[in-house]
């Protein structure tokens, strides 16, 4: 069976009730491609996620952008797995370069992550990518292999999982990987799977590109073999994300 293309849509921590209401009904209003061409989810902050959830056409799911490493209690400011499974959440972004960067997330940590909330049922955005100072040095794919290997080693299954490639120069900087440079890596990390985990996860993982995808460099992006849909910041808070999502198409 095919891979089904994936677009997710990450909104990190942008905009106010008003842009999100727009948003929403941009996306509402768009012409998609059907459910067996693309699936999309779209990750708004915590606090949209009721309204947005409730306004969006059903062929867009959603995903959180994070969530807390174990079981729920005294940990102020966190939102746990549980929580988004009980508003009916089945997706959550884990282990985001901003995330990785700024709030010091671990590899080991992310693996945790990834295996807690698969454990309570949600399916997961799993991120990883290189600095510009570690593909300067030769070191991405050790990089990357690093990140994947601390989340194979956590989880018994990959079957809820979609493994993120965002280089992190590329990230918000308007510097897209080219098709080449994206197909490189993707090749490397199913190869990565195919060696260190199964050959049918490899074969059935999705593997994603984010880092300036936008509506004019996404068709390329989505014609490379191991390219099986993208995680958009930016441009999926603007209408070309419809574009990019018919890059599926
Ligand atoms: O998670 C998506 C991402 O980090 C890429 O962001 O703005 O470069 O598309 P952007």
């Amino acid at each position: 069976m095919g891979r089904l293309f994936f677009v997710g849509g990450n909104w990190k921590c942008n905009g106010t009730s008003e842009d999100v209401k727009k948003i929403v009904s941009t996306l509402n209003g768009g012409q998609i491609p059907s459910k067996d061409v693309v699936e999309i989810v779209v990750s708004p902050p915590f606090v949209f996620i009721p309204s947005v959830k409730s306004e969006l056409k059903p062929e867009f799911q959603i995903a959180a952008q994070n969530c807390w490493v174990k079981k729920g209690g005294a940990f102020t400011g966190e939102i746990s797995a549980e929580m988004l499974v009980n508003l009916g959440i089945p997706w959550v972004i884990i282990g985001h370069s901003e995330r990785r960067a700024l709030m010091n997330e671990s590899n080991e940590f992310v693996g945790e992550k990834v295996a807690y909330a698969l454990s309570q049922g949600l399916k997961v955005i799993a991120c990883v990518g290189e600095t510009l100072e570690e593909r300067d040095a030769g070191t991405t794919m050790k990089v990357v292999a690093a990140q994947t290997k601390a989340i194979a080693d956590k989880i018994s299954s990959w079957d809820n999982v979609v493994l993120a490639y965002e280089p992190v120069w590329a990230i918000g900087t308007g510097k897209v990987a080219t098709p080449a440079q994206a197909q490189e890596v993707h090749a490397e990390l199913r190869k990565w799977l195919e060696t260190n985990t199964k050959a049918e996860v490899a074969a059935s993982t999705r593997i994603i590109y984010g880092g300036s995808v936008n509506g004019g460099n996404c068709k390329e992006l989505a014609g490379q073999k191991d390219l099986d849909g993208f995680l958009v910041g930016g441009a999926s808070l603007k209408p070309e994300f419809i574009d990019i999502i018919k890059a599926a198409e």
